[in-house]
């Protein structure tokens, strides 16, 4: 479908492809991805998809409810994105539609189950956090992969969410989904040729093979939830988003639903509900917390003072909670500084107009695409001082005591209809997983090792580099041991 706005597409592209540090760097370092990054830009231009980029231009468009005008689609990434999803049986990349809504309304609810800010959600993420610092307690000191330990203190957050239960480090099962969400991640939504044009898929790819093999491994896995939890059924043992979503099928099948007729909730829909929580909840987190760690090694100044504000706030005698969020805004301020210099999402996932509609003085015609462009919002040298400067300070007022916010260009979770649905747990992880950490260790760069470039790389998020750190001990804590 062809949409209005050319030279807005050529001007982002452009823009994508000149002014961000990490596509660009990406650039110069492999041809090859030069080649896929222009054409990109060029097919784009030839499909006219809308690029938005002012900040409240970007926000109002989002929360644009009357007309409902724009929503999400999936048509820039069909191919892998269906492989995904069963044909976009899931949330992120389904079209609106009243199923959708269901299936959003459903996941609401069982969040809300856990009590989105409250003490059951906290306690899981705490018990976590408590067993992230004692593998950083063993390996104080030496180089430490640390993503893998967050991939698992947030995996298990969301397994306890999803299933109602965790895994133990080392453990096969944790192993081999650690592989294939990784597989997911490098293969899903980067533009690949595939997705461009669809009838590419009748030659081999690589990149299609090995998501075909990681597809079909977390579906085993699903598959093995869905089967236990189907045995075990019964209406008191409603504990975990699967449950939730049973019981919920069950209703519609007794016709209780609140689902309009004709709509059906197979387990295609259910399984790729969990599947989705599961790939949002997990990737996007540890990707933040692994930036910050990142930001943090090379900003010592910035760790410290969160530790001088931790050391004040929750002090030595206690772990920290979520109640001391509201008292400590320079890691709050940090957190939003992370999200910002990085948006795990830069391009958001592709909007699609429901309706002929207008953006400003733009017709955006039914069908057309509107991409977000994030990067350029949370870059956008108008709205923010020195952007490519890491600088949590820019979210506190003058006495630097209260968060403050700078600019509305900045959506780090979205907005409107389709907006992030995991934006408070996320928070909660964010703030729990860090301060637990740097109350108790300072981290560098390991003897021997570089501090690691904050190079990105584009993928279904923009993922951080491989790097290892050194956690050491703070003084206060050596010799006591870690229990919740
Ligand atoms: C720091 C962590 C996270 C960030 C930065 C983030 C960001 C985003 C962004 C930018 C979008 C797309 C919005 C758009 O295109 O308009 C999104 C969608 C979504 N996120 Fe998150 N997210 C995070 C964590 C989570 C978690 C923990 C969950 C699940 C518990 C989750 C579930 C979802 C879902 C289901 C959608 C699709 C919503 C829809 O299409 O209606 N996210 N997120």
């Amino acid at each position: 479908m062809a949409a209005f706005i050319r030279a807005g597409a050529l001007d982002v592209s452009r823009e994508i492809l000149s002014q961000s540090e990490v596509l660009d760097r990406n650039r110069h370092q492999a041809n090859q991805k030069t080649t896929i990054v222009s054409l990109v830009a060029l097919l784009l231009l030839l499909s006219s998809p809308v690029f938005l980029e002012g900040g409240k231009r970007a926000t109002g468009i989002l929360v644009q409810t009357a007309p409902r005008a724009i929503t999400l689609t999936t048509n820039n990434w069909q191919v892998t994105t269906d492989l995904l999803t069963r044909n976009g049986k899931d949330i992120a990349f389904a079209s609106y539609s009243p199923l959708w809504k269901f299936q959003r309304k459903l996941v609401h609810s069982a969040l809300s189950m856990f009590g989105e800010g409250a003490e059951l959600l906290e306690s899981i993420i705490c018990q976590e956090a408590a067993s992230l610092c004692k593998t950083l307690t063993l390996e104080h000191d030496t180089p430490l992969d640390i993503a893998a330990e967050m991939t698992r203190a947030v995996t298990n957050v969301v397994c306890s969410l999803c299933f109602n239960s965790s895994y133990r480090r080392g453990d096969s099962e944790f192993e081999a989904m650690l592989q294939y969400s990784q597989g997911i991640v490098d293969t899903v939504a980067k533009e690949s040729l595939v997705d461009i044009f669809p009838w590419l898929q009748v030659f081999p790819s690589k990149d299609l093979a090995l998501l075909k093999k990681c597809v079909e491994k977390r579906d085993q896995l699903l598959q093995q939830q869905f089967t236990e939890h189907k045995e075990t059924f019964t209406d008191d043992s409603v504990l975990d988003l699967m449950s939730s979503l049973l019981r919920a099928k069950l209703n519609m099948e007794n016709n209780n639903s609140g689902l309009l007729p004709g709509m059906e909730l197979t387990d295609d829909h259910l399984l790729m509900t969990v599947a989705d929580i599961f790939g949002a909840g997990v990737e996007t987190t540890t990707t933040v917390l692994k930036w910050s760690v990142l930001y943090l090694l090379h900003y010592p100044e910035v760790q410290q003072k969160i530790q001088e504000e931790l050391d004040q706030t929750v002090g030595f005698d206690r772990y920290p909670q979520l109640s001391d969020r509201q008292h400590m805004p320079y890691l709050e301020a940090t957190i939003r500084e992370v999200l910002r210099i990085r948006p795990v999402s830069p391009l958001l996932i592709p909007h699609e107009a429901l309706t002929d509609t207008r953006i400003g003085e733009y017709d955006i015609p039914k069908g057309a695409r509107v991409v977000i462009n994030l990067w350029s919002l949370h870059h956008d040298e108008k709205e923010w001082d020195k952007p490519g400067e890491f600088n949590p300070g820019r979210f506190l007022d003058e006495q630097g005591n209260k968060l403050y916010s700078p600019s509305p260009s900045y959506l780090p979770f979205g907005a409107g209809i389709r907006v992030c649905m995991g934006e408070v747990l996320a928070k909660m992880e964010l703030f729990l997983f860090l301060a637990w950490s740097l109350q108790r260790f300072t981290f560098s760069v390991p003897e021997g090792e570089t501090l690691p470039a904050p190079e990105g790389k584009f993928g279904v998020v923009l993922q951080a580099p491989k790097f290892k750190v050194k956690a050491t001990l703070r003084k206060a804590w050596q010799g006591l041991e870690i229990d919740q």
